[in-house]
């Protein structure tokens, strides 16, 4: 593995895999694996969810500084539909294009150097792709101690957790006392977006799409929301921010790039983290020059690896995050062999919190 594909920088290549070593799955043969032994779910071609495929593929082997886990539930993100749609992916060095970049387990394997973690502990970790599977590997130092009887909500937290972290915390240097908006505030990333900056003390404005995510949302902390299919919705929200927002993270895409500096305090600070459509966008410069805003873009997977490991050592070290008291809502769980219907129902867009795939069931697919 290069030092570039580790860092994320292969990330959207779209280069074609040798799965030779790998073979088709029905549940019918699965009494001689042959010496494969982990089944998983890969992109078998760009398309809908019904390109979602089970494979089997070799076990693999964890180099130095790597984990090899044992899945029991990994998150669904947004970013896997779009790999699927796309069949572009973001890890080159796995056998097939196996999505999933969160997952919780056991440990079953250390590589060399590895000091902090031994076999049967309970973890949850943010990974490169591959944690739709049965056994993936992880690096050690973005992997955090996770309790045996919460796995289901570990495989729920890294990915949101670290971009919460990176954006709010490292970039924008959200403060006590400061004002947040979040667009897109029960999505994954939003409600742990929300908890991070509430428990950091600052106060959390979210948009929503309809009246029950705006109750979700004020549960896990918001202390105001709107539903962003109102009529009067911009207009009330500009209304309603006065000086403005301290900081803006944009969940929902594109779509307020131009009003966003309409909401923000003077010297505010603007993230983006989703380009939706990834139609260009024009800008208005005046408006921005006006507020003297700050504006960033960020994609949490393609940081470099060292990076990542000094995110998961600022937010495990930091004496007022405590990552027990997180709350992670589960919107739905499917099993992996059903992860096109985990892709259905994200599309859907129905969805509040994460979705996730169980795997510790054995996996019974049906082609
Ligand atoms: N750049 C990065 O590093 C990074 C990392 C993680 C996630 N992300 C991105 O962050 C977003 C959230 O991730 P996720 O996995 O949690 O996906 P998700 O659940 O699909 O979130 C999409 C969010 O966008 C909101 N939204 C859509 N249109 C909106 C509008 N017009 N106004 C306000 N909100 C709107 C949705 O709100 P409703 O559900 O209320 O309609 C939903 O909360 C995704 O776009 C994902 O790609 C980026």
């Amino acid at each position: 593995m290069s030092a570039d594909d580790r860092n994320g920088d292969s990330a959207d290549r779209n280069t074609s895999f040798d799965t030779a070593e790998c073979l088709p799955y029905l549940f019918s043969q699965t009494s001689d694996r042959s010496g494969l032994a982990v089944q998983t779910i890969h992109i078998s071609r760009a398309g809908g969810p019904e390109v979602l495929q089970g494979i089997i593929c070799p076990q693999p082997q964890p180099g130095p500084g790597e984990l090899l886990l044992r899945v029991s539930y990994a998150g669904v993100n947004r970013h896997d539909c779009n790999q699927r749609a796309s069949a572009r992916h973001p890890n080159i060095t796995l056998p097939a294009n196996i999505p999933g970049l969160e997952v919780a387990g056991e440990v079953m394997a250390c590589g060399p150097g590895v000091e902090n973690f031994r076999p049967g502990d309970s973890v949850c970790a943010l990974i490169d792709g591959g944690g739709y599977a049965e056994m993936c590997l992880a690096d050690a130092a973005l992997t955090l101690p996770w309790p045996t009887d919460e796995l289901r909500t570990g495989a729920a937290l890294p990915e949101g957790l670290f971009t919460a972290w990176y954006n709010l915390i490292e970039l924008a240097r959200l403060r006590p006392g400061e004002r947040l908006l979040i667009h897109g505030g029960t999505s994954g990333v939003g409600l742990i977006a929300t908890q991070l900056a509430v428990m950091g003390g600052a106060e959390v404005w979210s948009t929503c799409g309809n009246e029950e995510k705006r109750a979700l949302s004020a549960s896990f902390g918001a202390a105001r929301t709107f539903n962003y299919r109102a009529p009067d919705f911009l207009p009330a929200l500009q209304e309603a921010v006065g000086n403005g927002m301290d900081v803006i993270l944009d969940l929902s895409g594109l779509c307020y790039f131009n009003s966003n500096p309409k909401l923000a305090a003077d010297g505010g600070r603007i993230i983006y983290l989703s380009s939706s459509s990834g139609e260009p966008v024009p800008l208005n410069g005046a408006a921005l020059m006006t507020r003297q805003v700050w504006i960033t873009a960020s994609r949490l997977r393609q940081l470099p690896r060292e990076h990542k490991a000094r995110l998961a050592a600022a937010l495990t070290g930091a004496h007022w995050l405590d990552l027990s008291a997180i709350r992670l809502h589960i919107d739905s769980e499917y099993p992996l062999a059903e992860a096109a219907r985990a892709h259905e129902r994200m599309e859907s867009g129905g969805h509040a919190g994460k979705i996730l795939l169980a795997v510790s069931e054995p996996v019974q697919f049906h082609q």
